[in-house]
């Protein structure tokens, strides 16, 4: 009975929030495509890679993404590769100094936000990310928005803007301390999201997630207020 409470609340608390999103590509089945493409002994990785990343990268769609903790976990957010080089991507994510991440890489802090290295030179101002602002629910997720510097989040940020502090050194990856301005979610609340993301099945809610959706449904619903009444002015 607790649990069928907490998860509705969380399911309510998650449909109200971010859109979210969540990406995780169906990694196993991309990887288990590009293995099966290119193992090793077959092919001339560059080639391989090449063709992987048309098959998979440049065709991004819904199932490109599912539970996000399916995906690796870094620090508090997650990461995976969808052309099947998540330790390149992980190395990124860990060098102490910054690195520029592989193409394929995604990465993700909460369900609803996603960014993708898309192939070398795609789009120079991003870095080449792509960012993605999806709705996700039981049955999967939907890609909302997608694009390089125009993308805005239901709350009328720009993915590119906010992340462009951190170009330098950690490859537009804000994370605390990065040059970004900081955002009021904090990583209680987005460790409740990506511990209810309802593509993921059953909830697995730890102490205090509860109370952390609530303050943040609290905020998205003020917040959305607010910028409803500013539209209107
Ligand atoms: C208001 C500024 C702002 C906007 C708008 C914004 N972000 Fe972020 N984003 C941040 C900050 C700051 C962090 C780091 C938060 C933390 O870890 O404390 C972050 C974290 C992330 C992360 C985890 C990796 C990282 O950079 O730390 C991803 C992925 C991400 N955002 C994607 C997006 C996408 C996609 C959009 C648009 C749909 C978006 N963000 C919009 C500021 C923003």
């Amino acid at each position: 009975m607790y649990h069928k409470v907490v998860n509705k609340v969380i399911y309510t608390a998650m449909l109200v929030c971010f859109s979210s999103l969540s990406v995780h590509a169906e990694t196993t089945q991309t990887e288990a495509t590009a293995t099966a493409e290119a193992t090793p002994e077959s092919v001339p990785e560059v080639v391989e890679i090449k063709d992987a990343l048309a098959t998979t990268v440049v065709n991004i769609d819904e199932k490109s993404f599912s539970c996000i903790r399916d995906m690796t976990p870094v620090r508090h957010f997650y990461v995976d590769n969808l052309l099947g080089d998540v330790e390149g991507t992980l190395a990124a994510a860990n060098a102490p100094d910054g690195a520029i991440y592989p193409e394929g890489s995604v990465v993700q802090l909460v369900p609803t936000e996603v960014m993708v290295k898309r192939e070398s030179g795609t789009f120079p101002a991003t870095g080449d990310w792509e960012f993605f602002e999806l709705e996700v629910n039981e049955q999967g997720s939907k890609i909302a928005k997608r694009g390089f510097v125009d993308v805005v989040n239901r709350f009328d940020g720009n993915c590119f803007s906010c992340h462009a502090p951190a170009r330098e050194k950690w490859d537009f990856i804000c994370e605390s301390g990065h040059g970004c301005d900081p955002i009021p979610i904090d990583h209680k609340m987005t460790g409740a999201l990506q511990r209810s993301d309802p593509r993921c099945g059953e909830a697995e809610p730890e102490d205090g997630d509860w109370m952390a959706l609530f303050k943040l449904k609290s905020m998205v619903t003020i917040g959305l207020t607010k910028k409803w009444i500013e539209d209107k002015l």
